[in-house]
């Protein structure tokens, strides 16, 4: 008897927020607070398989060639429920996923992963998605994953409706549009993070600080938009590094409080301040954690990558450029 197999593999790159998401109005949705802004990444990415198949009694994950943990596994398989009702194909599945993305070192897989995985499991079980209704898709399975459904310059527009149709993702400039340079930079790091989804819980749920990060990051978006479609890299690094510090604002009011500064982190804040006042343009920002994506012209970045790696507390330091949004491949990893 022939079994029934379906298959599909997408490729999709992680994003760093210019304007940050922090903050959930719906948890199970993954609906945001504010809406955000981000430049998809050529260098850091999440290839998956998901293979579809009668003859499996319950889903399977492997994690860059190990069984994956079982929790990962909890939380891809309602991720794939949600696919699997839309489709009306109730078959379990394998999951192969291979990211090229430096968790280790503290750097989030998660929009990677969830937009390639909602792209591969929609494209297998024949669902023809737009990149809207991918968008919607990914953002179910981590919020910043609706934006790497999209390559170079992306917004996600919160929306407003209580279903979450109206919140996703759309391109603002393509990656070919507009090149400048993300330095990833690593900084050594002994703490153990508190994740983002429950730092931005516990924010929104005890921070005094929260109220004043909701009513000025809609003007700071518009200035980013406005800098961006300009290629105004002076006006867009202002807003980028003062809105991620507002961010880290109101995590240090949180109760307990939440500090993902470290002091590699402030060392490198400080030599990207002491740059700039040397005439080289470069701006930071800094996620749910340590390390720092520092923002600089192409023409710029041999220099300022010197600068940073003389640093001590400097591991490592890792170049993108703005790179292009989910894609699917034809070779599998089964
Ligand atoms: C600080 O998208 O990882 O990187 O929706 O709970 O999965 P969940 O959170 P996630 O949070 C990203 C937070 C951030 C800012 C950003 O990427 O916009």
């Amino acid at each position: 008897m022939s079994h029934i197999r379906l298959i599909a593999t997408a490729k999709a790159n992680t994003n760093i927020a210019l304007i940050k998401y922090w903050g959930k109005r719906d948890e199970k949705l993954i609906l945001p607070m504010n809406s955000s802004l981000s430049v998809t990444l050529d260098n850091f990415y999440t290839i998956t398989t998901v293979e579809f198949t009668d003859t499996l009694t319950e889903d399977k994950l492997i994690w860059d060639q190990a069984p994956g943990n079982y929790e990962e596994l909890i939380k891809i398989s309602s991720f794939l429920d949600i696919i699997r009702k839309k489709s009306g194909i109730n078959l379990h599945a394998k999951v192969i996923t291979e990211n090229h993305v430096p968790t280790a070192a503290g750097f989030a897989s998660s929009a990677s992963g969830y937009a390639a995985l909602a792209a591969a499991a929609t494209k297998a079980l024949g669902l023809n998605l737009s990149h809207k209704e991918l968008s919607i898709i990914a953002r179910q399975g981590s919020g910043s994953a609706c934006r790497s459904v999209y390559g170079g310059f992306v917004e996600w527009q919160k929306g407003s409706m209580e279903d979450g149709s109206d919140s996703y993702a759309y391109q603002i400039l393509n990656e070919n549009a507009w090149n400048i340079t993300i330095l990833s930079v690593m900084v050594a790091s002994g703490q153990k993070k508190v994740s983002s989804r429950d730092g931005m819980k516990r924010t929104v749920e005890t921070s005094p600080f929260y109220k004043g990060w909701l009513s000025t990051v809609n003007e700071d978006l518009e200035e980013a938009k406005k800098a961006i479609r300009n290629r105004d890299f002076v006006s867009l690094g202002e807003v980028v590094e003062r809105t991620a510090l507002k961010m880290h604002a109101t995590m240090l009011g949180a109760i307990p409080p939440i500090i993902y500064l470290e002091s590699g982190t402030l060392e490198v804040m400080n030599r990207v301040q002491e740059l700039r006042q040397n005439g080289f343009p470069a701006y930071f920002t800094i996620d749910a954690g340590p390390n720092v994506k520092v923002l600089c012209q192409p023409e710029n970045e041999s220099r300022i990558k010197q600068a940073l790696m003389e640093l001590g507390s400097v591991q490592k330091v890792i170049s993108c450029n703005p790179g292009e949004g989910v894609r699917y491949l034809s070779e599998h990893l089964v």
